[in-house]
């Protein structure tokens, strides 16, 4: 979703945004924009990347003050006009918007009452015009006023001409970081866009109101009471958001999986018990936990199902899982010894920041399963398991996807053994084998030569659908998701049993299966799906476990994973098919880490 950066300092501003912006593209955009404080607010934006907007800057933008914006158009199609930043009528007030004003309608009407003109669509032109309205001489004063009338989602930076060494910013649900430098400081959407000039952040709340120059950061309450923070210092190195000689994030994060796992899961093993110290719920607590509701969106929601399946089986706990945008809305029955866990990787996704917020409206504890440290879904949740995959650009989720599995395997495993249903021999074979999840993921990407031939024969393929039972249909989910989004053919995740109940008539001469057949006791069941598909002309790629070579007489092609415990094989599984979609978008010549109309943080409803 939209991206934002803005700098306070002596340096010249319009390369630092820009860069900082680059940073940020990943997160998805049709256009972008900056505005620098230069004897008066000098504009420029565009439609379309960040090379057309270099283009169009004709002239040196000389100024140490700025702000940027990459948009993901909500209100108003992507066009220069309606690009950030957006000014006043009089030019005084520039505005960058990440976020959608609900009340923007009746606000506009009100300012056109006042006699103002708007030239775009956007709900954020309506904040410039309203700031000016306010403005008496006091960007915090104004800021204050600004808020109490605007109701939605925001991150907003803000220039005044009146102010040109200040940058007034806030954020409410829609994320905003204050990056803290010698003589500079900065604001921007995600701390990426930073990290060559700073790893000190001030991590902002919702409504805080902050007062940028190059010298001091002052951040205030709504009542402009000064409020004092503590400094949060990240240690990631500036390669963590580089591609390091690759041709996409995509790929280097696919390659980065087993060391991702390693951090996420070893740490959490200790004498062959699971370990999470860093939550709260005790023993006693889950053992009286009623129901646990999964609520994610996308793929964490596929981790999610994944989740369902070996919860249940180990800890013998009823798990309902939920799309956060359906759970919000659907008056959900929580009771009080239920258990809510959110899963995001960004820890920003609107929808799963208000299923979080509806949970904890009912009482109900909130334990979340997040990899950016900070975020607001952190926050707010009662306890924060992070996913140590480190930053995740592509737009397509891998290792945040992986690490998330990793989670509910360690969440299954200590919940189940707070019920005392897991034996402490069994919880030694358990661990042994989930600590060699990341070797079997590691071995998979051995594949990687022979799954780029293969996809050669694969490009023009129209439908895909890609199948499994139990655990692999979860997995299926994510596989199927993965080539949708980057590849653009069209893709289906089914059930293999629900295939013969409608959807097979869609198959035909040249339809391409991919067969998830990890699943012992269902792999006989999974071969005559297999048998079915085959009578019907498709051509079936499978992926089953080693030893079960049965399965060459039906597949055209098989993939096998390692042998492990049944319950883990979602995470080596996946592997064959993020770079089954990798290879397939690459010959397709799609941009694999910005794919069109996707966003990396769904930051809107
Ligand atoms: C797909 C993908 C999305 C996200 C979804 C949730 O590759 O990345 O489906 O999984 O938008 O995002 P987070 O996990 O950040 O809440």
């Amino acid at each position: 979703m939209c991206g934002i950066v803005g700098y306070v300092g002596t340096e010249q501003a319009a390369p630092v945004l820009l860069q900082g912006l680059e940073k940020l593209e990943y997160r998805g955009y049709d256009s972008a924009g900056i505005a620098v404080q230069q004897n008066g607010i000098f504009t420029v934006k565009t439609k379309g990347r960040l090379a057309d907007l270099k283009q169009k800057i004709k002239q040196d933008i000389l100024g140490h003050v700025g702000i940027g914006h990459t948009r993901w158009a909500t209100h108003g199609a992507p066009s220069d006009i309606n690009s950030h930043p957006h000014s006043s009528e009089n030019g005084r007030i520039s505005v960058v918007h990440n976020g959608i004003i609900e009340n923007y309608m009746e606000l506009k009407e009100f300012l056109q009452q006042q006699g103002k003109k708007f030239v775009s669509e956007t709900d954020t032109e309506i904040i410039a015009q309203l700031f000016d309205y306010y403005y008496q001489g006091d960007l915090v004063d104004t800021m204050i006023k600004v808020i109490d009338k605007i109701r939605g989602a925001y991150a907003l930076g803000v220039l005044c001409e009146e102010h040109p060494e200040e940058i007034v910013a806030v954020r409410k649900d829609s994320p905003l970081l204050v990056g803290l430098g010698k003589n500079e400081n900065y604001i921007a959407s995600d701390i990426p866009a930073l990290l060559e000039y700073t790893r000190d952040y001030y991590l902002l709340e919702d409504n805080e109101i902050v007062l940028l120059k190059k010298d001091s950061v002052q951040i205030f309450d709504l009542h402009k009471k000064e409020i004092k923070k503590d400094i949060f210092h990240v240690d990631w190195d500036v390669s963590a958001a580089e591609k390091d000689g690759y041709d996409y994030f995509m790929m280097k994060e696919i390659v980065e999986q087993p060391e991702s796992l390693r951090k996420t899961i070893f740490p959490r093993i200790k004498e062959n018990t699971i370990q999470l110290d860093q939550i709260e719920l005790t023993a006693e607590q889950v053992k009286k936990i009623n129901r646990i509701h999964i609520v994610a969106c996308g793929s964490a929601w596929h981790a999610s199902i994944v989740g369902k399946y070996v919860i249940e089986k180990l800890a013998r706990i009823p798990v309902e899982v939920d799309l956060a945008s359906e759970f919000r809305y659907r008056q959900p029955i929580l009771q009080k010894d239920d258990l809510c866990i959110i899963v995001s990787q960004s820890g920003e996704t609107a929808d799963t920041l208000a299923a979080l917020r509806e949970a904890k409206k009912h009482g109900i504890r909130v334990l979340s399963i997040v990899n950016v440290v900070g975020s607001s879904i952190a926050r707010e949740s009662d306890d924060v398991i992070y996913t140590w995959a480190g930053p995740e650009i592509a737009v397509a989720t891998t290792k945040g996807y992986s690490t998330q599995l990793s989670v509910m395997y360690l969440l299954a495993l200590y919940f189940g053994s707070a019920k005392e249903l897991i034996s402490s021999q069994e919880m030694m074979e358990y661990i042994d084998k989930l600590k060699k999840v990341p070797d079997d993921v590691e071995k998979l990407l051995e594949v990687e030569e022979r799954m780029k031939a293969l996809t050669e024969q694969y490009a023009n393929t129209k439908d895909v659908f890609v199948i499994g039972r139990g655990i692999d249909y979860a997995a299926a989910l994510e596989g199927s998701l993965k080539l949708k989004e980057i590849s653009y053919i069209h893709s289906e995740a089914y059930a293999a049993g629900e295939l013969k109940h409608g959807t097979i008539s869609l198959v035909e001469e040249g339809t391409l299966v991919i067969a998830i057949a990890t699943q012992q006791n269902l792999f006989e069941k999974l071969v005559s799906n297999i048998k079915e598909v085959k009578a019907r002309g498709a051509s079936v790629i499978a992926i089953a476990v080693e030893g079960s070579e049965s399965i060459e007489k039906v597949a055209d092609e098989v993939f096998y994973i390692p042998k492990t415990n049944e319950l883990f094989t979602a995470s080596a599984t996946l592997v064959p098919m993020q770079l089954f979609a990798y290879y397939i978008a690459v010959q397709r010549g799609c941009d694999v880490d910005k794919p069109r109309n996707l966003a990396k943080s769904v930051t809107v409803e």
